[in-house]
């Protein structure tokens, strides 16, 4: 007998959460990180218009307007709330900007005392405007399109503040962390504390299920991937469920490997988003078959398309929709994406015949 069943029509409006009551859905939901952006010529006409790239985080009409564009183009089965996980440390008083074509800037903390300074004292206004944009998004989308609200996991958010930008080593954020442990602690609390007020904002403005980005979480040894990213991510978890027992709860930790296991284990999440460097087969046998996978096509098949990408997709439907499962790429669309491409990947996934 199969560990879960496998049903076509599920018991939820919102097709996508059925899969966390442990239903196995055929044809899988799918939706894609970063699918509001770059490679839509919708995206980049209202974000010209918007000014720079946080004014239209900051503009409810504006950022709503952008979040049901790839909706409306390709019917995904949940909408991403269009902000930044960077919104959390421009909440805290550490100014953010977007350098075009380089990406974020922000004055990088240096110590203790810097930390000592972030305060969460400004922070209602900047989160209100964001729970404004989840509420128009709720009104506006069709009833079956699940709303996921994010934040960023508090290490990932720590290694742009203290690198002041994004590094391929966090060498900044990994450095202060064994050079003053305690200062580091005192970051990670403050992050849940503004995550958790963040998020509880979401789910109160209408956001049905949340991902928690942790995009540099590969780059740590394991005592300091406990520390860092497991324990945080836990204290996190428990207090939204605390909050909101019945919200799910999508961690993506990418480029974990080994530890992915434990993080699925060990934090709490609902669902694990496996990068594309994820063994697909290892993850759902070391995993029960409640938790719900998240994954994994390659971005850059998305680029690609074609006759490549259509095996890719049937073998990690293969591998992962027996159990609760929801399509997705293993990291978001680059600028460079064919739209059609992407239209051609959701008709794809849906195609019953996909699996012969
Ligand atoms: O469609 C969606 O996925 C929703 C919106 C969203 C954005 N960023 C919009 C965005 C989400 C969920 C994020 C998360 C985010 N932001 C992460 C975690 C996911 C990941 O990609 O690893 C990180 C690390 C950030 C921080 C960030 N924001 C960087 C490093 C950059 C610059 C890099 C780049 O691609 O330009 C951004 C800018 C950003 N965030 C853009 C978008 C659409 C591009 C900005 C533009 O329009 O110029």
């Amino acid at each position: 007998m199969p560990a879960t069943k496998t049903t076509l029509k599920p018991k939820r409006a919102r097709r996508l959460l059925s899969v966390f009551d442990g239903e196995a859905l055929s044809p899988p939901p799918v939706w894609l990180m970063r699918q509001a952006g770059r490679y839509l010529p919708e995206y980049r006409a209202t974000r010209a218009k918007a000014g720079g790239f946080l004014d239209l985080c900051y503009n409810p009409a504006m950022a709503a307007e952008v979040t049901l564009q790839p909706i409306r183009r390709f019917g995904f089965d949940a909408a991403i709330l269009f902000s930044d996980i960077l919104v959390v440390p421009d909440a805290l008083g550490q100014k953010v900007s977007f350098v075009e074509g380089e990406g974020p800037r922000l004055v990088p903390l240096a110590d203790g005392i810097a930390i000592a300074k972030l305060s969460l004292a400004g922070a209602d206004k900047i989160f209100a405007t964001v729970a404004e944009t989840v509420q128009r998004l709720r009104q506006d989308l069709p009833a079956e399109t699940a709303l996921i609200g994010f934040c960023g996991a508090p290490w990932t958010v720590a290694t742009y503040m203290i690198g002041g930008q994004g590094s391929s080593d966090q060498a900044a954020a990994r450095g202060m962390a064994y050079r003053d442990p305690a200062a580091f602690q005192a970051l990670m609390d403050v992050l849940v504390a503004a995550s958790v007020t963040y998020l509880d904002g979401q789910v109160r403005a209408g956001a049905d299920l949340l991902q928690i980005f942790d995009s540099w979480a590969g780059s740590l040894p394991e005592d300091q991937f406990d520390r860092w990213v497991i324990a945080p991510t836990k204290a996190l978890v428990a207090e939204m469920k605390r909050r909101h027992p019945d919200v799910p709860i999508i961690g993506f930790p990418r480029g974990a490997g080994v530890h992915g296991v434990r993080f699925a284990r060990e934090t709490g999440v609902d669902a694990v988003g496996c990068d594309t460097a994820m063994p697909l087969s290892q993850i759902r046998s070391s995993l029960s078959g409640k938790t719900v996978v998240q994954g994994n096509l390659d971005p850059l098949l998305l680029v690609a398309g074609g006759e490549r990408m259509r095996t890719q997709v049937r073998r990690i439907v293969e591998t992962l929709g027996v159990n609760p499962f929801i399509f997705n790429l293993g990291h978001g669309i680059v600028p460079h994406t064919p739209p059609e491409h992407v239209a051609a990947l959701v008709e794809m996934v849906r195609d019953k015949s996909l699996l012969g």
